[in-house]
């Protein structure tokens, strides 16, 4: 069983999500489906997939305008949240250490937090992108984690049709799970994202500690998203 998760970032409406809910109706699959959609779609009706957002407040609650709770996202009945990713990490200078609030409020209130890490081309180049990994974990994820998501995502690689080697993300992989073992938290699942097609995901969730896919574009459209999933057992 593979986690095939969705992130729709700004992007669809309630209707190309319906349509989508439609789609996934029939598809037969083990896979785990998540589609994490902007919060005004989360009160769609999911039969065979669940839903996430893709941010949460760093606050409970409070004079915070235009800031969305952990427990609100809990309340429509959307199971998980994506933090730290790239993007949020890029707009909105989001640090290790808001990432990991966010997990933690996300987990009190009872939701799966899908932790997002990776290293900016910069860094990559810079030979730093085991060290950004690394503390990338360590610090984002709560010492106290429950059940969490680790997603990596080489930022360098996001919408830009651009794959690390087989090698490259069996190592980054592999340093994750070794990182979350001494953490106590072994058999996190830990997915790969980063221009995720119908055309590599297959190969991608062949690697060791590869236990899935966080999917940008190839999510928004049925016939790009259904091959993703069916591409594996
Ligand atoms: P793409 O699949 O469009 O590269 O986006 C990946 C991503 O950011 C998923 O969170």
């Amino acid at each position: 069983m593979k986690i095939i998760a969705g992130n729709w970032k700004m992007n669809g409406s309630r209707d190309t999500l319906q349509n989508m809910a439609l789609a996934l109706k029939d598809v037969k699959t083990d896979n785990k489906v998540i589609l994490c959609v902007p919060y005004t779609m989360l009160c769609v009706n999911a039969i065979n997939f669940s839903l996430g957002a893709q941010d949460v407040s760093t606050h409970d609650k409070g004079a915070y305008t235009g800031e969305v709770s952990a427990s609100m996202i809990a309340e429509t009945g959307a199971k998980y949240v994506i933090v730290g990713h790239s993007e949020r990490r890029q707009y909105h200078e989001e640090t290790n250490s808001i990432v990991r609030q966010k997990a933690s409020n996300a987990l009190n209130a009872g939701l799966i937090p899908i932790i997002c890490v990776g290293e900016t081309m910069e860094e990559k180049q810079a030979g730093k992108t085991m060290a950004v990994i690394e503390s990338g974990v360590r610090e984002s994820v709560p010492n106290d984690a429950g059940k969490v998501i680790v997603a990596y995502e080489p930022r360098w690689a996001i919408g830009a049709g651009l794959t690390p080697t087989e090698t490259e993300i069996l190592g980054a992989h592999k340093l994750i799970a070794d990182t979350l073992s001494s953490m106590g938290l072994s058999g996190t699942p830990i997915l790969y994202g980063a221009s995720v097609k119908a055309s590599n995901a297959a190969d991608i969730m062949s690697i060791q500690f590869v236990d899935g896919v966080l999917v940008g574009g190839a999510s928004l459209k049925s016939d790009d998203f259904i091959p993703i999933i069916t591409s594996v057992k």
